[in-house]
């Protein structure tokens, strides 16, 4: 186990520095879960110098730090070595559509945090939880599309225009916006791409500026003309005395986009891709839809979307027994929280009856993923609408590997052929 930076000066030389645990590490993308177990078992406090953290994985620690609501977010609080933190997790602010002046609640602490996310979540889960036929005619679109084709790019063809088209929905994108609307959708998401090209780069600008100017005249327009729609009610709760000033409306209804479409394309993504080599699960979920909710759920612990999700130190205190000092960064591994053998049953095995399920892929306490019950509908429909529509869907070539992304702190795949 790693200990304080000033006793133990170089962490022990066994253990993979943080990026070698990220998709840009061949072995790590191809099989996360055996250097994950194994950093579990061996160095569940795992120190990286060079990239100022603590890597922590075991779902007790994972979920007590999540859960102590005295911890900050705001990398801008840590220490400097705690260059990763600064600098990786800081990207994707750093690329803010139009250079806001505010970060997004992602990345903030209370009471900014608090004055903005309450009133965001209240309003987010209100629309999320009348969206579903909208999904559903959205699904069932993609599906149309698709049908005459025999064999197509899941992640291309499905999971990458439900989410854009969900939340384009439920913010109001006025039909004639919404082919530039997912082209900005496509472009922000660069902003958690460290190694964008430069073409990449100047995408992200562009959809970011586009995205902001598209979304103040949205917030003038729904003033002037309500609608029923997410927008509509941040103005009209703004209106009727709420601390949010027109920059954190922007910032934070663009910040949905950038947090919501790629992890939610990639659950669907690895749900299908999971139900397609596992047949005896696909075939329970055939002979019982209802447990399509679980299968989701399962899909999350299993296979999830997000790496990893950040808290600093805000005293000094003590982890499995390694002093952490007051600014010191620790990252926290949901993939292998989710996959330790404490809490979870057989974890490797990919099981939708599972019973208990505590998974933390959508991190947890106060900065608990948003937009989990919108993700959750999203996923639940996209994958039920699916197998409905072509029981017999396979992979085109199940002998091929799949095709994991690069990106840092994220697993879903580049592609995804399947043939109905
Ligand atoms: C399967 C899909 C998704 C996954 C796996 C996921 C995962 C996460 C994780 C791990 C966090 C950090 C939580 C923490 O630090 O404790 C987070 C935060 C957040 N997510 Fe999601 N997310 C998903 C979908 C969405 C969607 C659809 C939206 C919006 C429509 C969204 C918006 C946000 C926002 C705004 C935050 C910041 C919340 C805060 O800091 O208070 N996410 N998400």
């Amino acid at each position: 186990m790693a200990d304080d930076a000033s006793q133990t000066p170089a962490a022990a030389p066994a253990q993979p520095p943080v990026l070698a645990l990220t998709p840009l590490n061949p072995q790590f993308r191809e099989d996360p879960y055996s250097m994950l177990a194994a950093l579990r078992e061996q160095c569940p406090v795992m120190r990286d110098e060079g990239a100022g953290v603590f890597f922590v994985s075991k779902h007790e620690d994972v979920r007590a730090i999540l859960t102590d609501l005295t911890l900050w977010r705001d990398p801008n609080r840590a220490e400097e070595a705690a260059v990763l933190t600064r600098r990786i997790l800081e990207e994707p602010e750093g690329a803010r559509p139009g250079g806001s002046r505010n970060p997004s609640i992602l990345l903030q602490d209370d009471p900014d945090h608090a004055r903005v996310r309450n009133p965001l979540a209240q309003a987010l889960y209100k629309r999320a939880a009348k969206i579903k036929p909208e999904v559903e005619r959205i699904a069932d679109a993609a599906l149309d599309a698709v049908a005459a084709k025999g064999t197509f790019d899941l992640m291309a063809d499905y999971a990458l225009p439900i989410p854009i088209d969900v939340i384009a929905a439920i913010l109001g994108v006025s039909k004639d916006r919404l082919a530039e609307f997912r082209d900005w959708s496509e472009g922000v998401i660069q902003g958690l791409n460290p190694l964008r090209t430069p073409e990449q780069t100047e995408h992200m600008l562009r959809a970011g500026d586009a995205l902001r100017e598209h979304m103040e005249q949205m917030l003038a327009d729904r003033r002037a003309n309500p609608q029923d729609d997410l927008v509509s009610d941040m103005v009209q709760i703004q209106a009727a005395g709420a601390d949010l000033t027109d920059d954190d409306l922007v910032t934070n209804l663009n910040a949905l986009l950038v947090a919501g479409n790629l992890t939610t394309t990639d659950l669907i993504g690895n749900a299908v891709r999971l139900f397609l080599t596992h047949p005896q699960e696909l075939a329970k979920l055939h002979a019982d839809p209802s447990l399509i909710a679980a299968a989701v759920e399962e899909t999350l612990r299993y296979e999830p979307p997000v790496d990893i999700t950040g808290r600093i130190a805000s005293r000094e205190m003590e982890v499995r027994g390694c002093p952490v000092h007051t600014t010191q960064s620790l990252l926290l591994s949901l993939r292998g929280a989710n996959r330790d053998p404490e809490v979870f049953e057989e974890p490797d095995r990919f099981d939708i009856t599972r019973r208990k399920s505590p998974h933390v892929a959508f991190g947890g306490g106060a900065h608990i993923c948003i937009g989990a019950p919108l993700a959750r509908i999203e996923a639940q429909v996209a994958l039920g609408r699916l197998f409905a529509r072509f029981p017999n869907l396979r992979l085109a070539d199940p002998a091929a590997p799949p095709v994991w992304r690069t990106l840092p702190f994220f697993r879903g795949l580049e592609r995804l052929d399947v043939s109905v």
